[in-house]
This record gives structure tokens, sequence and C-alpha cells, in this order.
């Protein structure tokens, strides 16, 4: 690929549209992103033809936009990237149909790209020195899992949830707290004040040999225990209650992740998606990596949530491995794309 090519990545799979503008291989010039949480806040959660009405507005302003603070003229661009799925189906038609558009009247390749292999790309793009093998921890709204990145685009996973993800859970007990959404920043910010050993909480699947998480069992717990005080008219802290969920569940993806490492012979870790942005996560893992002489990546935040960077960089490299759509304008959304 040339060094000095200029991509052009839209990002729409969920409540964020997104657009950057990548230099080369690494080098954002731009990496806009507006975020509809204002829009679905009073649902509580993503609905998806509210959002994909959002990207419609916001998509093409936004573009304009991320040109004009990058200095690029349309006419420089010479690859578009675009995410094809999981995500709503609804809001990624909107940023398939625009990247089509674009590819078209530019007359440049068009990729398609992989969300949560994106968001693990957005170590690479954050951190040149980083090397393979990788295990990657995914967690997201959507998603949690446990992957191994072999080398550039191979990707294996050893494990996933069974039944919520991550982001998920956190954002059903902040619901359930009345704490606002999306919870996990909200948790992440009250549980810096409390116990994590303030409540006893389960922990999933954490003897089970595999690779597997389960979130539904630990946020039940915490609704019942709730309940269960209300009851019984007892105080109860929130904070304590938030650092007690987040333990919970992060010891579980802590311990499975270094038993992959510790397995697979694998020195190095790193966190993906918009739950890497936990301050506590980030923590465990990097004591963790200290204790056992590893190396432990994770996006600086911005790159943590959805962003159109982390498309970009993976865009990139799908390019330069000739993997543009042999026949672009038959790409179609894939929601259920998994890794
Ligand atoms: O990756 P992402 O931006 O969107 C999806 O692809 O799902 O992740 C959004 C999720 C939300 O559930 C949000 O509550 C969670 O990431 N999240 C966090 C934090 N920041 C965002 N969860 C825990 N702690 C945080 N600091
Ligand atoms: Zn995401």
């Amino acid at each position: 690929m040339a060094s000095s090519l200029l991509t052009l990545a839209i990002e729409t799979s969920c409540d964020e549209t997104s657009v950057a503008v990548l230099h080369g291989e690494r080098e954002v010039l731009v990496n806009l992103v507006s975020s509809q949480a204002e829009l679905h806040r009073e649902y509580g959660g993503v609905v998806p033809e509210l959002a994909a009405r959002r990207h419609l507005e916001t998509l093409n302003p936004l573009i304009e936009e991320a040109l004009a603070e990058s200095g690029v003229g349309l006419g420089q661009i010479g690859l578009v990237a675009v995410t094809i799925g999981p995500g709503l189906v609804v809001a990624l038609v909107i940023g398939l149909a625009a990247a089509k558009s674009l590819a078209y009247a530019l007359d440049v390749p068009l990729v398609g790209v992989n969300h949560l292999e994106g968001h693990v790309y957005a170590n690479l793009l954050a951190y040149p020195e980083v090397k393979l093998p990788l295990i990657v921890l995914v967690v997201s709204g959507g998603h949690t899992l446990l992957t191994v990145l072999d080398e550039q685009g191979d990707f294996r996973t050893l494990g996933e949830t069974l039944d919520d993800a991550t982001g998920e859970a956190f954002d059903k007990v902040a619901a359930y707290l009345d704490l606002g959404y999306p919870g996990g920043p909200v948790i992440d910010r009250l549980a810096k004040s409390g116990s994590p050993d303030a409540y006893a909480l389960p922990r999933a699947l954490l003897r089970r040999r595999d690779y597997d998480f389960s979130l539904s069992g630990v946020k039940t717990a915490v609704i019942y225990l709730v309940e269960e005080l209300r009851r019984q008219k007892e105080e109860f802290s929130i904070p304590d209650l938030c650092a007690s969920f987040q333990a919970a569940v992060f010891e579980v993806q802590v311990e499975k992740a270094f038993r992959a490492s510790r397995e697979l012979g694998v020195p190095r870790l790193a966190l993906a998606g918009g739950v890497a942005a936990n301050s506590y996560l980030r923590a465990r893992f990097e004591e963790r990596s200290a204790a056992e002489g590893k190396e432990f990546y994770s996006p600086p935040p911005a790159l943590c949530t959805d962003n159109a960077a982390m498309i970009a960089t993976l865009g990139y490299y799908h390019a330069g491995n000739k993997r543009p759509e042999a026949d672009p304008y038959s790409l179609e959304p894939e929601p259920g794309l998994s890794m």
C-alpha cells in the first residue's frame, strides 16, 4: 500500500456516527464521533429506527466536516472503508450506502470491515510496537469474547459470552439503579468511591476450564440483592454495589485472559471495545501484567468506544492484502457477523 494513501472510513453500526481520515498506515488526520447517547437516554437503550434516522441526518455533514478539518479534498481520497457488521442492520445500511456512493463517485476501492476486528485494531493503531500473537479481550455493548490475533487479520476466538454482553450488563444494572444511560461510564465513576468486597456476587464460570463467560447471573444477583435490601428497609451504598458488581464481572474476565496467555504461551494481552475504557478493568490488567512480566495494551479511551479511525486502520490493512471486494457494490450489511 502506498504509505501516502488517504483512507476515508465510515462507522454507523450502533449509536455513534463516525468519520475518520487516515494518512498511510496510522496517521489519524481526523476522527469525528457524533454520539446519539442523548437521543436514546430516555429509552434506556438504543432504539434502532431512531439511530438510523439520526445517522442519515448526521453522516453527510460529518463527512464534509472531516474533510474540512483534515484539509483533505474528496479527490485525494484513495480508499473508502466502512463497517459492514456486526451491528444494527438499519444503522449499518446508512453507512454502507454512503460508502458505496463515495467509492463509486471517486472511482476508488471500497472495503468492508468487521466492527469487532476494528476494535482490536485500535490497539495496532495506538501502539505501533505491538507484536503478534496478541490475546485480546473484546468487551463492548454487544459483544464479549476472548480472541487471539495470530497474525495480521487472522483471529482465533477462544470463548465468548453465553448470554449478555459486558456493556449490556453494565447498562442494565445502571438502568435498574436509575443511574442513567449509558451505564458503563457511570458505574465506573461511582465504583471509585466504593468497596469491591462490600457485597458477595457470583463469579460465573470462573472455575470452568473453557474461555466462555456469563453475565446474566451477576446482573440478576445485583437486582435480587437490591430488592432484598429494599424489602428489609436496609440502607445500601450505590458506590459499594457498583464496585462489587465490577469486581465480580472482571475477576472472571481477567482470570480467563491470563490463563489463556499462560496456556497458549502468548506473553502479551490487550483490551478492546467500549468497556475497555473501564478504569478498574485496566488497572487489574496492568497489575497482573506487571506481576507476570507480560505486555499489556489498551487503546486510549477515545479509540475504545465506537470510532471510524479503527475501521480505517483495518480497512487499510485489508486493502494492502488485496481484500477490497471484487464487486464492492454487492457489499451488504451483516448484522450478525462474528470474528
Ligand atoms: O464498543 P462500544 O462503544 O459500542 C458497541 O459496539 O457496543 O461499547 C459501548 C458500551 C456501552 O455498553 C457502555 O456502557 C460501555 O461500552 N462502556 C463502559 C465504559 N465506557 C463505555 N463500560 C464500563 N466502563 C466504562 N468506563
Ligand atoms: Zn463497538
